[in-house]
């Protein structure tokens, strides 16, 4: 009996765990856009990502966002590789977005 409790305590923490990194975490692609997008000036404009403005949003779906993050990225010279543009694609879309819902 307490060889039954603890397995299903240990399956309990495993799963709280797992569903709690499932909706906060950033996946590991979005955490790499999230320090591109932090590191180059984009924040002079933009603030925290927050700020991109929800009533007068330009970008509708994942094409249009990364037009806008390829136009941006070119007027501000930053020079990302289409990888890393993909990337900051990633991070507004999983922290802001939220159009690609895998
Ligand atoms: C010189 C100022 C400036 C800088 C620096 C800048 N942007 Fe922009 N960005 C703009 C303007 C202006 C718009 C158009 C927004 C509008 O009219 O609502 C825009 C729009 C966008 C949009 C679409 C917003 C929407 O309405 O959905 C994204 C995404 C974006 N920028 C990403 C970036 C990224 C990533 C960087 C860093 C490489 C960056 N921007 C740097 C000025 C800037």
């Amino acid at each position: 009996m307490k060889y039954f409790s603890n397995s299903i305590n240990k399956f309990l923490v495993v799963s709280i765990l797992l569903c709690t990194t499932n909706t906060f975490a950033l996946s590991e692609q979005a955490e790499e856009g999230k320090e591109l997008y932090s590191s180059a000036s984009c924040t002079q404009c933009h603030g925290d990502i927050g700020n991109f403005d929800l009533k007068n949003q330009k970008a509708q779906n994942i094409a249009e966002l990364t037009t806008w993050v390829e136009r941006c990225d070119a007027g501000l010279g930053t020079g990302w590789f289409p990888e890393e543009q993909i990337s900051v694609v990633k991070y507004l879309d999983e922290s802001y977005y939220k159009y690609n819902k895998n």
